[in-house]
């Protein structure tokens, strides 16, 4: 894991985030997705960032009071002033012996923005690893099939 591109942040699921059946919002776990994506967009940019679009959010299993839930966020793929952020959310019953299990994988677009809150160029980002390699690879074809998406739409 690149300790630069990536951050992990955990957190206890409370009642105050759930249903009165003990369900947690799912604007819940949206909110710790966007909150990692943006930390990890941000330390890649330094500088402030927004969400410009998610791609991708699926809630495959519940997530109940009490699980422990983790997000993952790594800058996969920079453009010019965009980055691309996956972010994966694994969740994990702590008084269970069953491993973690994957909740959710999305796609992030957070935009750098300059003072006066305009999209800023943000440096190349250089993968190394073969992992960082696949990564890029696989997140600049999700932006050129984001953007031949948003062309048809417009024309
Ligand atoms: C995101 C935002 C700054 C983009 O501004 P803009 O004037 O459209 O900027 P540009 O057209 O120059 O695009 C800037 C970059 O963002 C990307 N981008 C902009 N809108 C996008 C979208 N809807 N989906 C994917 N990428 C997008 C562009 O591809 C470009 O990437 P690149 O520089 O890497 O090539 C602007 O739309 C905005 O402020 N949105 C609100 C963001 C916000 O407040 N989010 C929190 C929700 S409350």
């Amino acid at each position: 894991m690149n300790k630069r591109t990536t951050i992990v942040m955990s957190q206890t699921m409370l009642p105050s985030q759930a249903n009165p059946a003990g369900n947690v919002h799912g604007g819940e776990i949206m909110k710790l997705m966007d909150s990692a994506a943006g930390a990890a967009a941000h330390r890649y940019a330094r500088c402030n960032v927004v969400t410009a679009r998610v791609d991708e959010l699926q809630f495959l299993y519940p997530v109940f009071v009490g699980d422990f839930v983790t997000c993952t966020a790594t800058v996969a793929y920079v453009g010019t002033t965009s980055m691309e952020v996956v972010v994966t959310v694994d969740v994990e019953d702590l008084e269970s012996e069953d491993p973690p299990k994957r909740t959710q994988t999305a796609y992030f677009t957070m935009v750098a923005l300059d003072k006066d809150g305009k999209p800023k160029k943000i440096p190349p980002l250089s993968p190394e690893t073969e992992e960082e390699k696949i990564l890029f690879a696989e997140g600049h074809q999700r932006r050129l099939e984001r953007e031949k998406r948003r062309a048809a739409r417009n024309a």
